[in-house]
């Protein structure tokens, strides 16, 4: 019988991932051998067949090269060994947040037409199931178009809401989808949670770095922000979350524990089960931001914290806006406490969501086709994010330090010395490259020597070709 799983994936892809992984743990090192195809297949125990499909998909991708008479090899150009930016510490105060201008510079950068895109975190059209959606959307338009034309039930659609039920469960977190609510993406989602959940002058903790449109919300409901120090890796320190819980009056943490924007960083379940209890013995409501829970390059995906609490503390927020198709607007929350007061705040200022983008997703989870193309999407992005971090680490200057995702599609740069990125930025905008500055991501006016990097868009010539220019640009800023 075969070593590799028997589940979803096919054989190949599971020769491929099992080297991606023995490259990036480096137990493969670049320029080692791979075993013979031979060895690996009996190592495997599958055909020769399907380890030479995985090599080469693996040579295709580029991480081996094939050498005649000679064997595959790990490619040379491997820059694993780049360290991770470092931990974060900022000064965990309560304060106000003053983001000025921001909303235009972001609706600004959504508007331009740059050659290099980097800084928004979008997915490309390409990598998006474009024509298998808009066929999608024809048939229901066509089948129901009274239904389609009428104001949906506030909640969203019932039997969207219980595939979203049966998908969390999936995750280890069971549902009844009366406690979900679809939102016009996670932006209204985490909006309703904040503004439910908090009055105005309340502190909310976050991880720092933290996403900037939570930023923004916390400043437009008048809350004030205490940033708690996070791992590159780990995520959120759970140590000193606890700290802070016991010096300030925290009504509520709002933490991407996976796949972290802009930090990349995945919390491991232990930390999570103990952010629950503190969080729980001291009354502070967690909001979870799981949008990216489903783009794992690793065989599991993570689990919510919501799957290691039994209160009903944890309110947990997402949307399809990283897989599907942000332009549906289509997010939900699952929530247990507060969920009769979001729902009429929903009410209040959307009535509703769009009928037909709820009833595309519908069809599209039932026929199968969204999780078919999460396995592609998954593999793709794994490319794309280690593509771009060993081209980064190629080009940059020494010292750089960059995240390692293990899912998601942005990657955190930290720039050695005192550079400011904003000046970087101003002359790489001239050049048609966009990225987002490291302030942006937190109250405290640090991170001036970062940059997130969004790996969206599909590995072409002109990506790699600016990111030589954008190395050109930071080496002669540093
Ligand atoms: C962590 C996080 N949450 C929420 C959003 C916004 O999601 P939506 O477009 O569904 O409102 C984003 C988009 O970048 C994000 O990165």
């Amino acid at each position: 019988m075969s070593l590799l799983n028997s589940g979803s994936r096919f054989l190949y892809d599971q020769v491929f991932d099992l080297v991606v992984g023995q490259i990036r743990a480096g137990s493969l090192q670049p320029g080692d051998r791979l075993p013979s195809l031979r060895r690996m297949s009996s190592q495997l125990k599958v055909s020769v067949a399907t380890v030479m499909q995985g090599y080469v998909s693996l040579e295709q991708e580029g991480f081996i090269d094939a050498k005649p008479q000679s064997g595959y090899y790990v490619r040379l150009d491997s820059h694993d060994h780049t360290e991770l930016p470092n931990p974060t510490t900022p000064q965990s105060i309560a304060r106000d947040v003053r983001l000025e201008g921001l909303s235009q510079q972001m609706m600004a950068l959504a508007r331009s037409n740059l050659a290099v895109p980097l800084a928004l975190a979008n997915l490309a059209a390409e990598l998006l199931p474009g024509k298998a959606l808009c066929r999608i959307l024809h048939r229901v338009a066509n089948r129901d178009s009274a239904r389609v034309l009428d104001y949906m039930d506030c909640q969203g659609d019932a039997e969207l809401r219980r595939q979203i039920a049966y998908r969390a469960s999936k995750q280890g977190v069971l549902v009844d989808p009366e406690q979900i609510i679809i939102t016009n993406g996670a932006t209204e989602a985490l909006a309703l949670s904040l503004r439910s959940l908090t009055k105005l002058g309340d502190t909310v903790a976050v991880e720092s770095p933290a996403y900037f449109s939570l930023l923004q919300l916390i400043e437009e409901f008048g809350l004030k922000a205490v940033e708690i120090p996070s791992h590159p890796r780990d995520g959120l320190d759970v140590d000193q979350f606890e700290k802070v819980i016991k010096r300030l009056n925290v009504k509520a943490l709002v933490c991407i524990s996976n796949f972290n924007n802009p930090y990349g960083s995945l919390m491991p379940d232990k930390a999570k089960q103990r952010l629950v209890e503190l969080a729980n013995a001291r009354d502070v409501r967690i909001i979870e931001d799981d949008i990216y829970g489903d783009l794992h390059f690793g065989t599991h995906r993570p689990r919510p914290i919501s799957s290691f609490d039994q209160s009903g503390n944890v309110v947990t927020c997402s949307s399809f806006s990283k897989t599907l198709a942000p332009g549906f607007r289509v997010g939900w929350l699952i929530a247990d406490r507060g969920r009769a007061e979001m729902l009429s705040r929903k009410y209040t200022v959307s009535i509703a969501n769009s009928s037909i983008t709820q009833m595309a997703v519908i069809e599209f989870l039932a026929n199968g086709g969204y999780d078919r193309h999460l396995r592609n999407l998954r593999r793709r992005l794994q490319i794309h994010v280690m593509r771009m971090r060993n081209e980064l680490a190629k080009t940059f200057p020494t010292g750089t330090r960059i995240s390692e995702p293990q899912g998601g599609f942005v990657l955190w740069v930290e720039l050695p010395g005192n550079v400011d990125v904003n000046k970087i930025l101003e002359r790489s905008l001239a050049q048609g490259i966009s990225f987002l500055p490291g302030s942006l991501f937190t109250a405290t006016g640090k991170y001036q020597n970062c940059m997130r990097i969004s790996c969206g868009n599909s590995w072409t010539s002109e990506i790699q070709a600016g990111i030589s220019r954008l190395a050109k640009t930071v080496l002669g800023c540093c």
